[in-house]
């Protein structure tokens, strides 16, 4: 009889102890190990998976060789039917290359994919691996995507790239690795989907599926299997209550891209992330919405974060961007006297620490006692914006709510406020202004000295070098008032 060795897992970072602890040994998280049983080595049931590369080179004639004498072979990339999908990939998915989608729960992940992997269909053969859904409600998804009209769309959007049934697409509804990996090598599929990674067990081991050392092992079966046959491997991943990626860092580290699928639970875009890219850059951003017949890909996604409303007090429009794509985004500020002993300040889509730091710079440089105020901050459409570009808007916003003025119609703020009442310069302003010209903004107000070179047409361009000229620049003289108490 097998001798049954137990060890113990950490959940959250995949450490192995022999005895049991309450705090793990190694990351520190608590009630995080658990028990796993499983068979003594040798026993164990593996077949040999040669390393990549190793299926045709004798171990012998491994050798190292000069960097210039290794052969080169050219990328080329599998087109995923998706533009939005192949920005964010970075040109489209590289064979053998293994991707990672994480996501909320019911965010759409398995639609994006089996409608990517429908749109592939046509030209490579594509297996799509559902370990958590059987094949008849996979079926009923794709039907649903295949044949439901689209309803008018709306201007913004692209047309539905419909799916046709093609004859490259193949479904497998499978939970055990060893079935899929056969699978696998049968097929040889140019790409593969697995939905998800979590739901695949491995009978070789103990733990249940979705346990680190199940998904250590199953997405390590994978990618040897991808690298060695060439197939573009997308794994979906869930995530934690957290949102962080679920399963083990090792399994980051393992893939060659990491993307996430976001977006608000009432909105019905969603936003898809590149984390990590080894063939491409991070932070591009990809757009789609969801609607009835599946996800629809957003080609000019400024006009989804813009107002569209006339323009109102404690509006503000900047330009933010997300990897090489501008962005025309619209801020909301409300400031209301405070009915609290500490006053309420509540940001959605900013970083909270950020708008206390602005409305610090505003009191002390502007005179505003903003600290007898609420003030609440909300950037449309749900996107979060991150860059410190974002500044300027907000402090006009903020002003604006403040005053209740409002900014002139067209006019697009720039720009990152430094402690001392400063605007510093930022990256890619030509390119920011380009998209505003092309949305129809005349002003825009920017910090001095961003290597502007030539003017944007149709646009007239404000250069400040102080929060408080460009909030004169930006809402006229009566930004201006300084009437804090002595
Ligand atoms: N019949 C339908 N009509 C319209 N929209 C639908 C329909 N069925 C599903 N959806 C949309 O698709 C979403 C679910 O998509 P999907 O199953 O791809 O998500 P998921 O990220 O794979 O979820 P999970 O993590 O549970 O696997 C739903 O939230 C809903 O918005
Ligand atoms: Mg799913």
């Amino acid at each position: 009889m097998a001798r049954v060795t137990r060890s113990y897992i950490c959940q959250s970072c995949g450490a192995e102890t022999r005895q049991f602890f309450g705090r793990c040994p190694s990351c520190g998280s608590w009630n995080a190990l658990v028990e796993q049983a499983a068979p003594a080595a040798d026993t164990r049931r593996r077949r040999p998976v040669p390393t990549p590369g190793a299926a045709t080179v004798p171990a012998a004639a491994r050798r190292s060789e000069p960097i210039q004498a290794v052969g080169e072979r050219p990328l080329q990339r599998l087109c995923s039917g998706y533009g939005e999908l192949d920005r964010v990939l970075g040109g489209g998915l590289v064979p053998g290359s293994l991707v990672l989608l994480g996501g909320d729960p019911g965010i759409g992940k398995s639609t994006l994919l089996l409608q990517s992997a429908q749109a592939m269909a046509g030209r490579h053969s594509v297996l799509y691996v559902s370990a958590e859904e059987s094949a008849q409600q996979v079926k009923l998804r794709w039907r649903r995507l295949a044949e439901q009209q689209p309803a008018a769309p709306p201007p913004a959007t692209a047309p539905i790239d419909r799916p046709v049934p093609g004859p490259g697409l193949q479904l497998l509804s499978e939970t055990d690795l060893e079935l899929v990996l056969q699978e696998l090598e049968a097929l040889r599929p140019a790409v593969a989907v697995i939905d998800s990674i979590q739901a695949l067990h491995d009978a070789d081991l103990g733990s249940a599926p979705g346990s680190v050392a199940q998904v250590r092992e199953c997405a390590a079966a994978l990618a040897r299997i991808a690298k060695r046959q060439d197939t573009a491997l997308l794994l979906v991943g869930h995530v934690t209550k957290e949102g962080m990626l679920a399963g083990p860092k090792v399994l980051e580290h393992l893939v060659d891209a990491v993307l996430t699928f976001e977006g608000d639970r009432f909105a019905s875009h969603r936003l898809l992330r590149a984390v990590k890219n080894r063939f491409g850059a991070t932070h591009e951003l990809g757009v789609f919405e969801m609607r009835g017949q599946g996800l629809a890909e957003v080609l000019n996604p400024s006009e989804l974060f813009l107002g569209g409303d006339a323009p109102s007090a404690g509006t503000a429009t900047i330009v933010a961007c997300e990897g090489t794509r501008p962005l025309v985004v619209e801020l909301q500020a409300l400031v209301s006297t405070t009915s609290y002993a500490s006053p309420r300040r509540t940001a959605t889509g900013i970083g909270t620490n950020r708008l206390h730091q602005i409305l610090a710079v505003l009191e002390k440089h502007l005179g505003l006692p903003l600290s007898r105020f609420d003030c609440y901050l909300a950037v449309a459409g749900g996107l979060e914006v991150e860059e410190p570009a974002a500044d300027l808007g907000v402090a006009a916003a903020v002003v604006a709510s403040y005053r209740d003025l409002t900014l002139p119609p067209g006019t697009v703020l720039i720009g990152e406020l430094g402690l001392g009442g400063q605007l510093r310069p930022v990256a890619q302003l030509e390119l920011r202004l380009q998209e505003a010209a092309r949305l129809k903004a005349r002003r825009a107000v920017v910090p001095k000295g961003s290597g502007l070179s030539k003017g944007v047409a149709g646009l007239e361009i404000f250069e400040c070098s102080t929060v408080a000229e460009a909030m004169v620049r930006a809402l006229g003289a009566g930004a201006s008032i300084h009437e804090r108490d002595p």
